[in-house]
């Protein structure tokens, strides 16, 4: 699949770069280079760098690199082939024709029709004598009709409903089975209905796809809920049911809860801000997600065990990405739902207006922990209570409730911020090695995956990764190094394809910078060949030294012949074989 270049420019050139990050991640201007919290692993220190100059952006953090479009791939979870059509949208461009339709964005396609069409059986079948029972069960949980609408939701019957409706229709099985909603037996080898006599719930996305769905069981069998599993269209872990009510919400804030039935009561009582994650635990994305739509979170979680563990968690991811954070406590164990059945919208906003802040819960939930009364118990609070304080930035809060604590338990408040301030460095101390020694893992890691024999060359694949990070900086060395290095002296793989790649591009007059290379590498490897890159960009470069490159990597190249004559001949006779078969499909 490959684009032409003259379009690829112009994306590349309506796209840029600092703007398309600008929508997820907060940036800072640097010199010529903008810096923030790298959306793809969790950090305090901003690593994430962007480079308008080359369009490219590299996080020191974690390693990932790459161009735009590697980019939205990532951070959208799409193919390069939907990540360019998202940028095409962006810019209102028109993707070119026929190249633009592969089999997997055609699947993809055909899975979001084969669910609006399933989500449309399911909601008919309500009013229906087969789905009498769903309707029943909404009306029995004081769901309105205009709710069920709003929701689209719906009745999966027994049997083979679905199955013998999506048939008449059209849907080949393997479609079906590919967008989660039938299942092959592995008794009969037949296929069957994956949700049975469940109320089905739909998960519609922020552009209005169905994309998901979630049943749940109609009395108190397990599992209580099935949820459709990762498909094409669907990652489970990154998804917020309702999101695409509540970001058009007039609130300021998003309602965190932890199901699908408190959301849906909740905006059936005009809270139409609130969302949930999807049958899962809440996850770093959700975090980075929900900062995206709103500057303050309110958490509404049940109040048993689990809920207060969940509430702690999200606390603790959502803490990272700077919203504020809100959290509600509701009484006697109810969830939401049952809160707002029996004392109604009214009281819940009440809740809601005299809900605490993420710390103040934190030490009202220490507290509940602790007996104030003895000394003993007194020290162990303050000193959990100091832990919590140093977690916040802001020394005008830490100092707040330094003050509030030393009036409730009557210690002196500079003892309470001396030992905040013990905890804040160990922290920070703590927080640098490990983030350090985390990005070293990863970018070794990357190498790893991507280029398997760089470890038994070293020194060739150091010489390699920075000839092919300054030849991808600066194409004016091609041609040079073209006359003197013959693409089979380069000793590891990965790299010998890359360099081969560039030439044979240069050579057709074609483009060399990181997006032209973008289409034929997968995000591991545009990583890698990022942080090549960025390598290069920190090297001082002259003919000379490329050329003195160049030569480490012949001499290796000898070496390892030398060494292994046989190997090299297995390989070369490897490579014209995969170049036959190539030809052949
Ligand atoms: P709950 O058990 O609180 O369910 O789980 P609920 O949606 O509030 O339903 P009611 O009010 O008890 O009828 C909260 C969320 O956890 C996920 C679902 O997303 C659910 O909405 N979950 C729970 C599952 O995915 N599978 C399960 O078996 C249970
Ligand atoms: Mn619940």
């Amino acid at each position: 699949m490959s684009l032409p270049d003259a379009f690829l420019q112009d994306l590349i050139s309506r796209n840029r770069i600092e703007d398309v990050v600008s929508a997820y991640v907060r940036t800072k201007q640097r010199g010529r280079t903008a810096v923030g919290l790298c959306p793809f692993h969790g950090e305090k220190t901003p690593s994430f760098t962007i480079y308008p100059e080359t369009t490219s952006f590299y996080c020191f953090g974690c390693g990932a690199g790459g161009d735009v479009i590697t980019f939205i791939k990532k951070i959208e979870n799409l193919s390069y082939i939907d990540a360019v059509r998202f940028l095409a949208d962006r810019a209102g461009m028109k993707m070119p024709e026929d190249k633009a339709d592969d089999a997997t964005s055609r699947l993809r396609v055909k899975i979001l029709e084969i669910n609006r069409s399933a989500a449309r059986f399911y909601h008919n079948i309500l009013y229906t004598s087969e789905g009498r029972v769903g309707l029943e069960y909404y009306y029995s949980r004081g769901y309105t009709d205009r709710t069920i609408k709003h929701f689209g939701l719906g009745y999966a019957p027994d049997g083979f409903a679905l199955l013998n409706e999506m048939r008449k229709m059209g849907y080949k099985d393997e479609e079906l089975a590919a967008a989660f909603l039938i299942k092959k037996s592995s008794r009969s080898g037949g296929y069957y209905d994956i949700f049975r006599r469940r109320i089905i719930i739909p998960i519609i996305d922020i552009r209005g796809n169905v994309i998901a769905f979630g049943g749940r069981v109609l009395d108190g069998s397990k599992p209580k809920y099935i949820n459709s599993s990762d498909t094409l269209v669907f990652k489970k872990t990154n998804g917020l049911f309702a999101l695409n009510f509540a970001k058009s919400s007039k609130k300021e804030s998003l309602i965190l809860c932890e199901g699908y039935m408190d959301v849906i009561a909740l905006h059936q009582a005009g809270f139409d801000n609130a969302v949930a994650a999807l049958g899962t635990s809440f996850t770093e994305e959700h975090a980075r997600l929900i900062s995206r739509y709103a500057r303050e979170v309110i958490q509404v979680f049940d109040a048993d065990a689990a809920g207060k563990k969940g509430a702690q968690r999200a606390i603790s991811l959502l803490r990272k990405t700077g919203v504020q954070i809100r959290v509600v406590t509701l009484p006697d164990n109810k969830d939401p739902e049952e809160f707002i059945r029996i004392y109604g919208p009214e009281r819940f906003k009440l809740l809601i207006e005299r809900s605490v802040n993420d710390v103040e819960y934190q030490l009202i939930e220490l507290g509940l922990k602790h007996s104030l009364n003895t000394t003993d118990g007194r020290i162990s609070y303050l000193r959990e209570a100091t832990k919590i304080l140093s977690q916040l930035s802001s020394p005008i809060e830490r100092d707040v409730y330094a003050s509030k604590l030393s009036d409730e338990l009557s210690v002196s408040k500079q003892a309470i911020l001396d030992q905040v301030m013990r905890y804040k460095k160990t922290d920070t101390k703590q927080r640098k090695k490990r983030e350090l020694s985390h990005a070293v893992r990863n970018s070794e890691e990357v190498v790893r995956k991507v280029n398997p024999e760089a470890g038994e060359h070293l020194r060739a694949a150091r010489a390699e990764e920075e000839l092919l990070g300054l030849l991808i900086l600066h194409p004016d060395y091609i041609d040079i190094i073209c006359e003197n290095l013959e693409p089979d002296s380069i000793v590891t793989r990965f790299n010998r394809g890359l360099y081969q790649c560039i030439v044979e591009r240069h050579r057709q007059g074609k483009m060399t910078e990181l997006s032209f290379l973008a289409a034929d590498y997968h995000d591991d490897e545009m990583s890698y060949v990022s942080r090549m890159v960025q390598n290069a960009r920190e090297t001082v470069h002259t003919p000379e030294h490329v050329l003195e490159l160049a030569s480490v990597i012949k001499s290796e190249h000898r070496l390892k012949v030398l060494r292994n004559p046989e190997q090299i001949e297995d390989d070369k006779i490897k490579e014209v074989l995969d170049v036959l078969r190539a030809k052949k499909t």
